[in-house]
């Protein structure tokens, strides 16, 4: 097993306050990672509920396994390694029919990001790899050295947000005709010497949206945030809740317009007649949640995290 194995969870008192309040739940953890979240939910759950947690990175599904048997008497313990995208499909097929609490907390987990094997992070030099599950075939490598002009202008600009992409698209592309570029070092390289003065002059991280675009790809991260949570609104009980934590305002955008889609009642037409528009589900947070200056004191991921919260209204409310 790994020896990176700490990860602090973010807004862990907010998440707990959205528990339902009823004990005995299904609870699915779509991200499973080191279970810092699942392991005080499940402390707040009685005998009789049952969690299923995901995760694409088998590290994350042993340690958490691990972890959390300490739960098994009370709580029917599943672990499936598997992206979140197709957790819903997994557990119709078990035979479920819906969830009363599932939480998202996307993205990478602090054992992904400090290992220098993994190569998610531009602080250590290492393999072009940020897989997030490490059976797969695409890698940052293979995006990197062998992805079109268009497909990486794709990455950078679209995924990664990236102003200033077309000099080093254009430096990637003519490094790797002579030798293919290996390593993160490499990459930030490449990145540096070709921004303009004022990029690097900015606070943060030159590489950074470089880095996210290129993980976002990897990992397919954009679609698995439409897929996984469009289906987990549909598969929430009655009285169920969703909470998600997102790390940057173009994934919140994303929760932000799923979650108003099916809680905010479409603009009325005055030419037409008046339609009664039954909605079934409502956002618990009005406007999304951020980390308490005292959790940032000690937990620096804290900073960019957002959380945004919808319940399935029970019958008797709609
Ligand atoms: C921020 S960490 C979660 C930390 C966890 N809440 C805790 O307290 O330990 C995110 C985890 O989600 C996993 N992950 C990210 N995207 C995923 C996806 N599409 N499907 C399944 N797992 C995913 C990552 O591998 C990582 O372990």
């Amino acid at each position: 097993m790994s020896e990176f194995n700490y990860h602090q969870p973010v807004l862990l008192e907010e998440v707990l306050s959205f528990l339902p309040l009823k004990k005995k739940l299904v609870y699915v953890d779509m991200t499973l990672g080191r279970a810092g979240h699942a392991s005080a939910i499940l402390s707040n759950l009685s005998k009789g509920s049952v969690f299923y947690g995901f995760d694409k990175d088998v590290q994350a599904i042993q340690y958490s396994k691990k972890k959390l048997s300490q739960f098994e008497k009370k709580v029917d313990l599943n672990f499936v390694q598997s992206p979140y995208s197709t957790a819903i499909d997994f557990l119709k097929n078990s035979g479920l029919n819906g969830a009363d609490f599932i939480l998202f907390d996307i993205g990478v987990s602090s054992p992904q990001f400090d290992d220098p094997q993994r190569g998610f992070s531009y602080r250590y030099d290492s393999f072009l790899d940020m897989r997030m599950n490490q059976d797969q075939e695409l890698t940052a490598y293979k995006v990197i050295n062998t992805y079109t002009e268009e497909q990486l202008n794709h990455v950078f600009r679209d995924l990664g947000q990236c102003e200033n992409y077309h000099r080093v698209v254009k430096a990637i592309l003519e490094t790797r005709e002579k030798k293919p570029i290996e390593t993160t070092y490499q990459l930030v390289d490449i990145i540096k010497s070709n921004l303009p003065a004022y990029e690097l002059k900015k606070t943060g991280h030159p590489a950074k949206q470089f880095f996210l675009g290129i993980r976002y790809e990897v990992n397919g991260e954009i679609d698995e945030l439409h897929m996984g949570l469009n289906k987990a609104v549909s598969f929430l009980n009655p009285g169920g809740r969703i909470v998600i934590i997102t790390f940057n305002s173009e994934e919140d955008r994303i929760v932000k317009k799923i979650f108003q889609s099916v809680s905010k009642p479409k603009p009325t037409n005055k030419y037409l007649p008046e339609e009664k528009e039954v909605l079934d589900y409502i956002q618990l947070t009005k406007k999304p949640l951020k980390a308490s200056q005292k959790e940032l004191e000690t937990n620096n991921r804290a900073k960019s995290a957002i959380l945004r919260a919808l319940e399935r209204k029970r019958k008797d409310e709609r």
